[in-house]
């Protein structure tokens, strides 16, 4: 695995391996756990050449949130992906993403608005900004992200489509399902964060939200579902839970019950100084 942190580089890497077959895009700000893994071997089953970046990218971080604290361990992550038969690992400094003078924001409106949006002022207009510079500097074939960022994957989709970087710059943006640990949470950098307690209490998350979509699918009351879903989270030790909504899955509408059309229940909570988030589909009864 070639390690690569300039764009001229990059971009003859890029050029030498497309001659030789398709290239698959992997995205991420490092610190790699079995979810980001698991992306790197769906593409790998999807395209001949596997690249991946590792970016803290500054401009999704707020003021205040974690961007200083944010895992960082760059030898341990090359060595993982070697392991996994990634070609190039992309890592940019923040003056090679970003040169002197950097004065463009890509702001996707509708589905970046409410959620994490509404918690996290201009994190997706930093997602969206990175990922299109990102999708112009590989111009991959096909590109994964995890769904455990259900909404940045809208983010991203919508951006794509809107900027027409689907095609030629991107065959395909794919979704690839959340990897949780075996008691349900869902993997994530931000776990490293958690105390051996806070660890243990965060399972009630996950455990409260399989309630709510059991519940909802059962025909329960939403509100009602995603009230019982909020008490549970506290009393399993959360301090707060900035979110619990249903909305359709595609579009992410707000619904108020579940229709015809697949749903999705995204949560984020806060345990300890952890802020954690969640989704899970919720299918309509066939
Ligand atoms: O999901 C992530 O790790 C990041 O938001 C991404 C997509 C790599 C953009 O910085």
């Amino acid at each position: 695995m070639q390690t690569i942190n300039r764009l001229e580089m990059l971009r003859a890497g890029v050029s030498a391996l497309k001659a030789k077959g398709s290239v698959a895009l992997v995205p991420t700000m490092g610190a790699l756990h079995s979810g980001h893994l698991a992306l790197v071997r769906e593409a790998k089953l999807r395209a001949d050449h596997v690249i991946a970046s590792i970016f803290v990218n500054p401009r999704q971080f707020g003021v205040g949130e974690d961007l200083d604290a944010y895992p960082r361990q760059l030898a341990q992550d090359q060595a993982l992906l070697a392991q996994e038969g990634v070609a190039i690992l992309w890592a940019p400094d923040v003056a090679a993403m970003y040169p002197e003078g950097f004065a463009t924001n890509i702001s996707v409106s509708g589905v970046s608005e409410g959620l994490c949006g509404a918690a996290r002022p201009g994190h997706f207009d930093g997602v969206a900004t990175v990922v299109c510079k990102l999708f112009n500097q590989v111009q991959p074939d096909i590109a994964l992200f995890g769904e455990k960022d259900w909404q940045q994957l809208a983010v991203i989709r919508r951006m794509a489509r809107d900027l027409d970087l689907t095609r030629p710059h991107v065959g395909a943006i794919i979704g690839v399902p959340t990897v949780r640990e075996a008691d349900g949470l869902a993997l994530s950098s931000r776990n490293a964060y958690l105390s051996p307690e806070e660890r243990q209490q965060a399972v009630a998350l996950p455990r409260a939200m399989q309630a709510a979509v059991a519940a909802i699918r059962d025909g329960a009351d939403v509100a009602a579902s995603l009230a019982a879903l909020r008490e549970a989270v506290i009393e399993g030790g959360f301090s707060s839970v900035d979110y619990a909504e249903l909305r359709d899955a595609d579009s992410l509408t707000l619904l108020d019950s579940l229709g015809n059309r697949p749903a999705r229940l995204l949560v984020a909570a806060r345990i300890g100084k952890t802020r954690l988030i969640d989704n899970l589909p919720v299918l309509p009864l066939g």
